[in-house]
């Protein structure tokens, strides 16, 4: 099949981190609270003269050099987030300027909250199939610190700021599959885009539909693609809650250490936290090429997404 391989990635982060005890300072919380219910022990927020461009940039740049591909070497750049400094132009229009790609190539931003980078992947992957591209640069960039309500203890302590990229190469052999999912009448996870309309979430409703769906999403795509999870190398969950991917351990009946999780260092940076993840595990020597990758999105919408690629 048509499918895409990972051949680079990159990560940036801004410069300030707020442990969960700095988060005192806002909200009547504590270490033990944020800890013992969500795994997260830090996260990063954005300061003075910090753009969520700014970070996609940098990550795209180093994902590029990681890949070994020159910019004109790239068919189309999206970027998922939800957190742009402008609705006009799109960010993948400011990384496009920043990098130097090629006039004639497709870039815009996708907007599916927490599950975009695998939609944005996904669409990446289209566009090449349609217009006989080779290369995709795909990033998941937020600075979600513009979003939240810093004296609503229910979502500040969550989230975090960051930004992650993948060069991804369209291969006629490579292994590929995607399944996707929304329930638009589930509205229970809102804001944005200014300050006045702060993130809000229904987080217990949320956490019910996450132990689902990761575990729903794993079994369609083995489905589909005739393997069975001790084939696969890595699941890559979008990282909210250590208690979700627990739970979604439980459900599978796989060992944990399958499940990649970096939450505790960066909370939940909603679009970019798969393409930071994967930027950490070919870093540190986890994820080599060959292995093969489940990774799964959900978030506001309420969306959900899953794709197995091999790296
Ligand atoms: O990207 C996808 C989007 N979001 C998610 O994945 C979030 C999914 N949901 C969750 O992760 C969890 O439901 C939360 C972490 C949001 C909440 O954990 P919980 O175990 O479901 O807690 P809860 O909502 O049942 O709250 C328990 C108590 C409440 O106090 P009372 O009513 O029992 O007195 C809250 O007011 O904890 C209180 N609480 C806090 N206490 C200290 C809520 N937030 C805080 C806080 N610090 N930051």
């Amino acid at each position: 099949m048509n499918g895409l391989r990972l051949i680079g990635t990159g990560r940036a982060l801004p410069a300030k981190i707020y442990d969960n005890d700095a988060m005192t300072a806002f909200v009547d919380t504590s270490d033990e609270w944020i800890t013992s219910r969500t795994g997260i022990r830090q996260r990063y927020f954005s300061g003075e003269g910090e753009t969520t461009s700014g970070l996609a940039i940098e990550a795209a740049k180093k994902a590029l050099d990681n890949a070994g591909i020159a910019p004109e070497q790239i068919d189309c750049v999206l970027v998922a987030t939800s957190s742009g400094e402008t609705v006009m132009p799109s960010m993948a229009c400011i990384v496009h300027h920043a990098l130097g790609l090629r006039a004639d190539i497709p870039a815009m931003d996708v907007g599916a909250a927490c599950a975009g980078f695998l939609y944005a992947a996904d669409m990446a992957r289209a566009l090449l199939l349609a217009h006989g591209g080779h290369y995709a640069l795909v990033i998941g960039a937020e600075q979600m610190s513009k979003l939240l309500d810093m004296s609503d203890r229910n979502t500040c302590v969550l989230f975090g700021d960051g930004a992650g990229a993948c060069v991804f190469a369209l291969e006629p052999d490579a292994e590929y599959e995607s399944v996707f999912g929304v329930r638009g009448d589930m509205a229970i996870v809102a804001g944005g885009p200014r300050r006045e309309q702060p993130m809000a979430m229904e987080g217990q409703a949320v956490f019910r539909f996450a132990v689902t769906a990761i575990p729903q999403s794993v079994n369609a795509l083995l489905e589909r693609s005739g393997k069975t999870l001790e084939e696969v190398d890595w699941v890559v969950c979008h990282q909210a809650n250590q208690r979700i991917i627990d739970a979604s351990v439980r459900r599978l009946g796989v060992p944990a250490e399958k499940f990649y999780k970096n939450l505790d260092r960066y909370a939940n940076t909603s679009a970019a936290s798969i393409p930071l993840a994967l930027d950490e595990m070919r870093e540190s020597g986890k994820l080599t090429s060959g292995m093969r990758v489940i990774m799964v999105g959900f978030g506001a919408g309420l969306t959900w997404a899953g794709m197995m690629i091999r790296a």
